[in-house]
């Protein structure tokens, strides 16, 4: 059975490029960045020179990026590192959004039992978070506030430069989780205003458990791993040496080819939606998140009486992978929060099924899931 992987949102395959790079950092013998000896020091030389990449990449200074151990952890690093560090100068507040990954909703809840005043924005029926609420909500007590680029279940953007703006005009920390939108979206620090910014390695064909956190110059940041004196006393721990070079080659190709990721995620998604349309009537499905201010890669149907669960159990039996709400809900199948913050229904809700796509891809495949999708659903809706 030939199968098809749509849920490039959840974790992508390694570029084969990176993927050489990688086994070549590995195989290069062992090597502590941190030891003085000849192997510590190519090692730290792997990591000098992938962090120059990236920073050249990001328009920011290599002494500006820390490598973490996932997005997660990056998310986790900006959200108490600058909430900690923004206390001690009187300032209590978080700004947040209802769609935000749990990387940044739970840390927000863990500040919040901690003493700080969380406020977490609504969005509208496209998932948008809107600049008059972002307006009301930061003052100056807000020491953080946490907007993605593009959300990872429906991939609507937000307007996170406008409310970094807005940031800044009141001194409060701006946080941006750029997860989903690096590898289609450019990022210039240098212009944007952005004091912290997320990124990982496994959303843009690189390996997974690395990240990287973005921390403009002069930020205060308070550091939430304690140890050795790695990443300039900003992260403790040994750094993961292939995993960090293999990300920036990934975000070099990735970088490199913008606008074709682009056109490529954009032409598997138009594909999808058009032999859809053939296949099923107006209203048997429905398209959730913004129709326009989106994300290529990203597909978010609900399939109008039939159960997630279903359809995914029945996709996967077909040889097709796909995801119900976010990657980390899919487990535990979890109505999505981001679906209930855009206030829709709980049939639409529990309906829908998430595609998204990636290096690799077809029209042929995007074809083939039409098909699969309608036969399925003919068989469901007859049950
Ligand atoms: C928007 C967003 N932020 C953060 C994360 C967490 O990244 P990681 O899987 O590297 O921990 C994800 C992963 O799905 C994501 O989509």
């Amino acid at each position: 059975m030939n199968s098809i992987y749509f849920d490039h949102a959840a974790t992508t395959a390694m570029h084969p490029d990176v993927l050489n790079v990688y086994v070549e950092a590995v195989r290069s013998g062992p090597g502590n960045p941190s030891s003085l000896h000849a192997h510590g020091r190519a090692a730290r030389e792997r990591i000098s020179q992938a962090r120059d990449s990236l920073a050249s990449l990001l328009h920011c200074e290599a002494s500006e990026l820390i490598f973490t151990g996932s997005g997660t952890e990056s998310d986790n690093s900006a959200l108490f590192g600058a909430a900690l560090a923004q206390k001690k100068r009187g300032r209590n507040g978080i700004v947040t959004t209802a769609i935000e990954h749990h990387a940044v909703l739970h840390a927000c809840r863990q500040l919040e039992s901690q003493g700080f005043s969380l406020t977490v924005l609504p969005v509208d029926e496209f998932g948008r978070v809107s600049l008059e609420d972002a307006k009301l909500a930061i003052n100056d007590t807000t020491a953080i506030v946490s907007i993605m680029a593009g959300n990872n279940e429906t991939g609507t953007l937000q307007p996170f430069a406008e409310i970094g703006e807005l940031a800044r005009k009141h001194k409060a920390l701006m946080h941006v989780d750029a997860v989903q939108a690096f590898g289609y979206l450019p990022f210039n620090l240098k212009e944007l205003p952005i004091d912290f910014l997320s990124l990982s390695a496994h959303k843009i064909n690189g390996p997974q458990g690395v990240g990287l956190l973005y921390v403009r110059k002069g930020t205060p940041f308070q550091p939430i791993l304690h140890g050795g004196s790695q990443e300039r006393n900003r992260r403790a721990g040994t750094e993961n040496v292939a995993g960090i070079v293999a990300f920036a080659k990934a975000a070099m190709i990735a970088c490199g080819q913008l606008q074709s990721r682009w056109d490529h995620a954009e032409d598997i998604r138009i594909t999808v939606l058009e032999r859809l349309s053939e296949l099923f009537g107006p209203e048997q499905f429905v398209i959730n998140g913004h129709l326009e201010d989106r994300l290529p890669h990203i597909l978010n149907i609900s399939f109008t009486g039939i159960s997630a669960e279903s359809m995914l159990m029945n996709l996967d039996l077909a040889g097709v992978s796909a995801s119900g709400g976010s990657a980390c809900n899919s487990g535990s199948l979890k109505p999505s929060h981001v679906l209930s913050a855009m206030k829709f229904s709980s049939e639409r809700v529990s309906s829908a099924v998430r595609f998204s796509f990636g290096l690799g891809n077809t029209r042929e495949e995007a074809d083939k899931l039409a098909k699969i999708t309608a036969t399925i659903s003919a068989r469901l809706r007859i049950n």
